[in-house]
């Protein structure tokens, strides 16, 4: 199999982006995106195609296994994972990287989505006791989430610095509703109306690139169920 890896690249944050293309060569047939470009300063399978200096590209990753959500960017025009995303699966000769658009840029394919860290951080989405076990299924779908970032990639309401802090902040609220003790639970459900609820336009794009299929429009109903309407019986 041969492809062209068509990376928009950038060597800082101030630098102007510019394309460059790399040829990619192998036998593997389960090769991914995140094979081709853990393979870039491999002698002799992958090289600058224009003949330019090579600079190595910079990406972010490290389970390579569709775990810690670290490979994110947009593949081909789709946000999705470079370690889940099989070059076979992709049509023509060239795929297009390009980082996402949501955060800012650190160089190349990399991002800082730190914005997601200071969203939990803002809504206080931690345990202060001991919580018991409820409602299991819950709580163990919405713990799947791997903080990717992907879904607020897509996402038509969530822009870094706004108020609505999206689905990678949806997940882990749900699992502390699931969770909490019912006396703690108030602060969490006015948090959730203020991080997620009051902005979530429910196009559920969310729900189409998440890698973890995590059942997004289920967990909504439970949560904003819960949390706004009062009806904790719904988690249960
Ligand atoms: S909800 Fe899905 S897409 Fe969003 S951060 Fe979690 S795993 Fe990623
Ligand atoms: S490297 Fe961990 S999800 Fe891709």
């Amino acid at each position: 199999m041969k492809k062209i890896l068509h990376i928009l690249r950038r060597e800082s944050a101030q630098a102007r982006p510019y394309w460059e293309d790399f040829y990619f060569e192998t036998q593997d047939a389960g090769a991914t995106v995140a094979t081709a470009l853990s393979s870039l300063h491999a002698e002799n399978r992958i090289s600058p195609a224009q003949g330019s200096r090579f600079r190595p590209v910079i990406w972010e990753h490290s389970c390579l296994q569709k775990r810690c959500g670290a490979c994110s960017m947009i593949i081909d025009g789709v946000p999705a994972l470079a370690c889940d995303t099989r070059l076979s699966q992709l049509k023509g000769d060239t795929v297009r990287l390009e980082p996402l658009r949501k955060f800012p840029v650190v160089a190349d394919l990399l991002v800082d989505r730190s914005v997601m860290m200071e969203n939990l951080k803002d809504l206080s989405v931690w345990l202060e006791a001991e919580a018991g076990a409820g409602s299991e299924d819950m709580a163990f779908e919405a713990s799947r989430c791997l903080q990717c970032g992907l879904c607020l990639e897509i996402c038509p309401n969530f822009a870094a610095g706004g108020s609505f802090s999206g689905m990678a902040a949806m997940a882990p609220l749900s699992r502390l509703i699931a969770r909490l003790p019912e006396e703690q639970r108030k602060q969490t459900a006015r948090n959730y109306k203020k991080g997620v609820y009051s902005g979530c336009g429910k196009s559920l794009a969310c729900r189409d690139v998440c890698p973890a299929e995590i059942k997004i429009d289920e967990l909504l109903v439970k949560s904003n169920a819960a949390a706004v309407w009062n009806r904790w019986n719904s988690i249960k």
